[in-house]
């Protein structure tokens, strides 16, 4: 088969590439290799910035969103017994965060995708890529016992952290940095509705604490562990006792138990590949960076790279222009740097880290007190929380 560009990869990233470019006519094919019941109940992070929000209704499929979203203006830091309500929306002058599960946007991406029948192909095998140093890149993959071959203009990398369309770039073209976190976070579904309506992050001395939600009656809940903690170590009982301890501060806030139904250990790291592109292979998302889960950047940055992966191919198609191509990698990984700074600064700053001692404590304190009590500091939190505008990034006009 023949098409314009070849997608790997059905999360956030290629789906959303897939129907920005439907929607500016250029044809797409996506090859994922996993199952659409898989991609769309895999549990993730659920907060979405103003501009990933506005991509979504802009391009026609932010109804669910609209209707089951929850719209948040504040956010809560609490830190030393103490909690410290920021007004985001006003901080940003008028920008919003949103609650809506990844698998959610997975789901509405793939229903628009089907409505018009353009080809997404699951459960592909032996996914491969050809040629992305020529004018004719290809993809081969197996589906359902069959050998398929996509001859393309370009190939888009959206195939996550541990795909192989990275490793497609010459090692000595390739500069990658790396950062791992000496802690994780135990993730939980609870059946009880959350005790706020804010998003909660917590600095305590027993270790990082995060209270956020996935409708009025359902909470998501986190708590920093060691690393190598599994989930057969933290039974309910534990977890209970541990969020209550990091959370439950001077206001008598509480938050009332219910069943978890789901339970899950996610491990930290930041990651950023360079360049995003080579020859005729344009990376997006996960599989060029990857944030730790403060702040619930990941699937915003993927969401971004893949508007000005969009606008890139726009311009090449429509105008036979090359510029905004050329430039696909430099403007991506000045906005993917930006999100990096905000995301660690973060992490940095609400875990205890086993190395850590008191000093480290009183700087990590008045870092957030900074934030909490400067209207410089505030500003510029808020900004980042609720995401940089992809439009700054750009130096082309
Ligand atoms: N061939 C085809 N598909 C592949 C291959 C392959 N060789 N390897 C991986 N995939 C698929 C995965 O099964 C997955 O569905 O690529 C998809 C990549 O999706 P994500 O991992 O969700 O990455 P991305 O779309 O970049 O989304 C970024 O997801 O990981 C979270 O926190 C991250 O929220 C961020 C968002
Ligand atoms: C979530 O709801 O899963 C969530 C919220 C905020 C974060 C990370 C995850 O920073």
């Amino acid at each position: 088969m023949k098409t314009q560009v070849a997608i790997v990869g059905a999360g956030p990233a290629g789906l959303m590439l897939g129907h920005l470019l439907h929607n500016a006519g250029i044809d797409t094919v996506i090859v994922e290799n996993k199952s659409r019941k898989y991609i769309e109940e895999r549990v993730r992070a659920g907060v979405l910035e103003q501009g990933t929000v506005n991509a979504m209704i802009d391009s026609g499929v932010g109804d669910r969103l609209l209707k089951e979203g929850l719209q948040h203006d504040y956010i809560d830091l609490r830190f030393n017994g103490e909690p410290h309500r920021l007004n985001i929306k006003e901080l940003s002058r008028g920008r919003s965060v949103w609650v809506y599960a990844q698998h959610e946007i997975v789901k509405d991406l793939v229903a628009a995708r089907v409505g018009y029948d353009e080809p997404l192909y699951f459960e592909a095998s032996d996914v491969s890529i050809h040629d992305i140093d020529t004018d004719k890149p290809s993809v081969r993959f197996i589906h359902e016992d069959k050998e398929q071959l996509i001859d393309c203009d370009f190939v888009a990398g959206c195939d996550g952290f541990h795909g192989i369309s990275r490793g497609m770039i010459p090692e000595a073209e390739l500069r990658v940095y790396d950062r791992q976190y000496p802690f994780a976070w135990l993730g939980v579904l609870a059946d009880t509705p959350p005790a706020s309506q804010d998003v909660i992050y917590a600095y305590h001395e027993r270790g990082f604490a995060l209270q956020s939600m996935r409708g009025p009656d359902i909470s998501r809940l986190y708590v920093q562990c060691p690393v190598a903690d599994t989930v057969e170590g933290w039974p309910d009982e534990r977890f209970w006792r541990e969020f209550h301890a990091r959370l439950e501060i001077s206001d008598g806030w509480h938050q009332q138990e219910g069943p978890i139904f789901q339970k899950g250990i996610t491990g930290m790291r930041s990651f950023v590949c360079e360049p995003m592109q080579y020859g005729r292979l344009l990376l997006a998302g996960d599989s060029a960076h990857i944030v730790p889960p403060t702040g619930a950047k990941g699937l915003n940055m993927a969401i971004g790279d893949v508007q000005i992966m969009t606008r890139a191919l726009t311009s090449y198609y429509q105008e036979g222009k090359r510029d905004f191509l050329d430039k696909y990698s430099d403007t991506c990984l000045k906005r993917v740097w930006q999100v990096q700074r905000f995301a660690s600064m973060l992490c940095y700053n609400l875990h205890r880290f086993p190395e850590h001692n008191q000093f480290e404590h009183k700087m990590q304190l008045a870092e957030l007190n900074n934030i909490a009590h400067s209207r410089q500091a505030m500003r510029a939190f808020a900004q980042s929380y609720t995401g940089l505008p992809v439009e700054l990034f750009y130096d082309l006009e």
